[in-house]
């Protein structure tokens, strides 16, 4: 739901329930948790779907690393989003910055860092467990360095690491523009979008895929629909180029624990 207008989020995300999605990410930096909040509860009052049967995640933003802020960042989520419990929390990312209402606090366009740290931030996300405002916990953005850490020191594992190894938009080496993709999907009665997404799939790796037409929704669905060869696999990962697009650049790339330094 990142970045999307609000004004397309109903549409959306009744669109995608009706076809059957159920896993929702939100985050409150994307600003839009009400409007999610509002969708999914016109889907809930229609019938369709009851909380129960909804995945919904959210994340802390950066700001609330300080332990005993991380409850009540959860909880003003959870109020917008008009629910009692998120199925999972994760930490947005390993940089925590100053406290206070401005998600990235700026001095003359330098971000102020907290002193509070990603493990303060998870000792609160596991108080939140035994409260019951979340199913499970987990972090995103962290470095294999970070995880550790926290498997060092805290009391329950994260269940999940989120990322985003590529940025669609604006890449100058879009992988769904790939000619191989192309082919390779066009020989399989596919679209690349598809065959991405099944690659993923079989690769072991949980898929979040973001659209926001009904087009595009019901396209990615269909990638349960069919499985990829091992050779398929191999050629799809010979194109690997060992690059990261996304680096939450001018956020704090001097932040001590600014993760994208570690190779993974
Ligand atoms: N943890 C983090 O820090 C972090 C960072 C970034 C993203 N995320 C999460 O990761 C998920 C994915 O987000 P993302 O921004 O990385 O997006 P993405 O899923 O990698 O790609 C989204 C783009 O692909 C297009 N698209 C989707 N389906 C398509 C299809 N079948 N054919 C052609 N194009 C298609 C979308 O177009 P339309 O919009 O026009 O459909 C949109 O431009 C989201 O849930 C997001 O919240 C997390």
């Amino acid at each position: 739901m990142q970045t999307m207008d609000p004004r397309l989020l109903k549409h959306v995300i009744g669109a995608a329930i009706d076809m059957g999605y159920r896993a929702i990410d939100t985050a409150y930096i994307y600003g839009n948790e009400k409007a999610v909040g509002e969708a999914i509860q016109a889907k809930i009052d229609d019938g369709t779907v009851t909380r129960e049967q909804l995945f919904i995640m959210g994340k802390l933003w950066s700001t609330f690393h300080r332990t005993d802020l991380v409850e009540t960042a959860c909880k003003n989520s959870l109020e917008a989003l008009g629910i009692t419990y998120f199925d999972l929390y994760m930490i947005h990312n390993p940089m925590s910055f100053k406290e206070g209402p401005d998600p990235i606090p700026k001095i003359a366009s330098v971000v102020q860092f907290s002193e509070y740290d990603y493990l303060d931030a998870w000792f609160g996300m596991e108080g939140l467990v035994s409260k019951g405002l979340a199913k499970s916990i987990g972090v995103s953005n962290f470095n294999s360095v970070q995880l550790l850490r926290i498997l060092e020191k805290g009391k329950i594992p994260p269940v999940i690491n989120q990322g985003t190894p590529v940025e669609y938009k604006n890449s100058t080496f879009a992988v769904i523009d790939d000619p191989l993709v192309k082919v390779m999907a066009s020989g399989l009665g596919v679209s690349p979008a598809q065959l991405l997404i099944r690659y993923q799939i079989d690769s072991g790796h949980n898929v979040v895929v973001k659209a926001s037409c009904a087009n595009h929704l019901w396209d990615n669905l269909q990638a349960l629909t069919f499985e990829l060869e091992k050779t398929q696999i191999d050629a799809l990962n010979a194109l690997n180029k060992n690059k990261r697009t996304f680096t939450f650049k001018g956020m704090g790339e001097t932040h001590k624990n600014y993760p994208f330094l570690e190779p993974f």
